[in-house]
């Protein structure tokens, strides 16, 4: 029997799957020790990874990818928070994110969290809250926008000319502005740059990488020493959705940095990595059940319980992540073309909208109501994230009435504090 097979059938036998069962994520925590063993193995020692916690702000992946050695790039108050909770050192934390808060930015200078500046304004917030914390043990670096252009998914491309990420260096005299801006802070240490995620082809990577270390090398001339001494290349290995090969893999990908920057190979530099979806996506999947079967226009379609709630990215961009599905008895047998006829299908999600689809106009073995189907690959980015921008849901919701000029707000939802939501999760 397949793992999946075994994760179905001891799904059903432990009654987490029955005909009750609307949607369920399942994390394999083996396969995911096995997959960080992959990244240790594919790049040298120099080499520390970072989890991108936005990919799985779950605290137990957490703890068991700190427990296999490695560290957590957040990117809001929130997922630091969560990456605290599942027990991260506050040096094995890295912050990044292009809204930090004055009070983001105080919390990670003041604790030792490292943090990549966004920006010349969030710099001026920095020089102030250095004055205060001069002794600091935050490593420092700005991101940089290498602007080399897009890969093939727009939304998660993020090196483009005009993209909202990082220091655009190749505007202007914005490059001497940058090593000036290095020269008069010895406290600036690093550089970071995170070319893009899915759809970004790994030479397209490596060239972003390859213009940062470049970068690094001309400001510890400029300045006579090396006081950049960390390269952050960021996260972005694709993840192929199309079958359960894992390719391209850190192998694959640590073989292209070499031939492009081998000085990442040497022990000049420490090199940090910040993958998300490479680490999870292939350990996560969906098991759903199949409510409803029908046949409209010559289409056979199942209705599940798996839909835009937590297949969000599917459900909205479904050329940009096409996804996979499996199909399981309701006792668990997988559903094969020998063992069922193969019909064109839709297989639909739970809300109200036509676009909620998991994948359409697939060739597969016939769905019957209160079979089970498996979403693939949906570790990263799928049940885990319902898209709030902290990872916990919090928002304050309002009503507005009356005239005008005599607006009465009434608070219908307050505003939870991030300790609050995390305690009651
Ligand atoms: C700065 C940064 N680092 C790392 C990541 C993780 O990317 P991926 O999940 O594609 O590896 C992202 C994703 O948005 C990011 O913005």
């Amino acid at each position: 029997m397949s793992r999946k097979q075994n994760i179905i059938a001891s799904a059903i036998k432990a009654k987490i799957i029955d005909q009750d069962l609307t949607a369920v994520g399942v994390m394999d925590l083996d396969a995911l020790k096995k997959t960080v063993d992959d990244v240790y193995q594919a790049f040298p020692a120099n080499f520390f990874h970072t989890f991108a916690v936005k990919a799985n702000a779950l605290v137990q992946v957490l703890s068991s990818l700190r427990e296999s050695g490695m560290g957590a790039e957040v990117a809001s108050p929130g997922e630091l928070m969560i990456a605290r909770a599942a027990g991260y050192n506050t040096a094995d934390i890295i912050f990044d994110s292009p809204a930090k808060t004055v009070q983001d930015l105080r919390t990670c200078i003041e604790n030792d969290i490292s943090i990549n500046i966004d920006n010349l304004q969030e710099l001026a917030r920095v020089d102030r809250l250095i004055r205060d914390f001069p002794d600091t043990k935050s490593v420092i670096g700005f991101r940089v926008n290498p602007q080399i252009g897009a890969g093939k998914i727009g939304s998660t491309s993020t090196a483009t000319a005009t993209s909202k990420f990082g220091y655009a260096l190749v505007d202007g005299d914005n490059r001497q502005r940058l090593i000036e801006i290095y020269q008069a802070r010895p406290w600036l240490k690093s550089i970071h740059t995170h070319t893009g995620s899915q759809g970004c082809e790994l030479t397209l990577m490596a060239n972003g990488v390859k213009i940062i270390t470049e970068l690094a090398e001309e400001i510890n001339e400029f300045i006579g020493s090396q006081q950049v001494t960390r390269l952050d290349i960021g996260g972005g290995l694709p993840v192929n959705f199309s079958s359960d090969e894992i390719k391209p893999s850190f192998k694959d990908y640590a073989e292209v940095l070499k031939a492009e920057v081998p000085l990442l190979f040497t022990d000049k530099y420490q090199v940090k990595t910040e993958f998300g979806r490479a680490i999870v996506a292939k350990n996560g999947v969906i098991i759903t059940r199949v409510e409803y079967t029908k046949n409209s226009g010559g289409r056979h379609i199942a209705t599940t319980h798996a839909g835009a709630q937590i297949l969000t990215r599917t459900a909205f961009l479904p050329k940009s992540w096409p996804i996979r599905v499996t199909g399981y008895t309701a006792r668990g047998e997988e559903k094969t073309e020998k063992n069922s006829e193969v019909v064109t299908t839709d297989v639909a999600g739970p809300c109200c909208f036509a676009g909620d689809l998991i994948c359409v106009e697939q060739s597969l073995p016939k769905l019957e109501a209160n079979d089970y189907v498996m979403v693939h690959d949906t570790g990263g980015y799928y049940f885990t994230n319902h898209f709030d921008y902290n990872s916990l849901p919090r928002v304050a919701i309002y009503t507005i009435s009356g005239a005008d000029d005599d607006l009465t707000i009434d608070c219908i939802r307050a505003a939870q504090s991030l300790e609050s939501v995390l305690n009651n999760m």
